[in-house]
């Protein structure tokens, strides 16, 4: 029994009922991220990847708001205060992979930033063991268009140990 304790991953499930509430998570989840955290959002398109992006930004304090970016898939928000800068990737249309990432010079040291990486649904790459992994699903059968059920793991020695539970305050 305590060694399946020990091997379980923080690792929490939250059902969020608006847009409002999945900013609020973002915002709540931007506390325990530091620099050179990586997080990865999958779900489709309209499960509110970037919503939730976006209350991120917010709760680190980062210049400039969040938003789907159309025709570039990355895009650096500096800190407005002295808190790492959010990287941002869109990455849900990217066709080959993120080896497309080292093709995008940003401007931005990535173990100095916190990024997040939208994800379409069932691509999960492994850009590094140390990630917090998010997955959305819209509710099949729910009573409302807006519940999203959201399982946050995190994974790799960054997150052993973390207890995720807060978010579901
Ligand atoms: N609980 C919810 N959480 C997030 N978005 C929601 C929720 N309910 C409805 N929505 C709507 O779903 C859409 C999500 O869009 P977006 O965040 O851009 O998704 P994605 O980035 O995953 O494609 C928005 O129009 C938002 O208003
Ligand atoms: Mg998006």
């Amino acid at each position: 029994m305590m060694e399946e304790v020990a091997a379980s991953l923080p690792s929490v499930r939250l059902v969020v009922g608006s847009p409002d509430r999945m900013r609020d998570l973002g915002r709540a989840l931007a506390k325990l991220l530091r620099a050179g955290d990586l997080v990865m959002l999958t779900g489709e398109l309209g499960a509110g990847k970037t919503t939730l992006t976006r209350g991120l930004g917010e709760g680190l304090g980062v210049r400039g708001a969040v938003t789907s970016p159309t025709f570039v898939i990355a895009r650096v928000h500096p800190s407005l205060g002295d808190g790492p800068p959010l990287v941002h990737v869109d990455a849900y249309r990217l066709s080959g992979g993120l080896d497309e990432m080292e093709d995008l010079d940003l401007d931005v040291s990535l173990p100095e930033s916190v990024i997040v990486v939208e994800w379409g649904e069932g691509r999960l790459e492994e850009l590094t063991d140390d990630r917090l992994q998010i997955v959305i699903h819209r509710a099949v059968g729910d009573t409302t268009d807006e519940v999203r059920h959201v399982t946050l793991t995190g994974l790799g020695d960054r997150w052993a140990g973390t207890d995720l539970s807060a978010l579901s305050a």
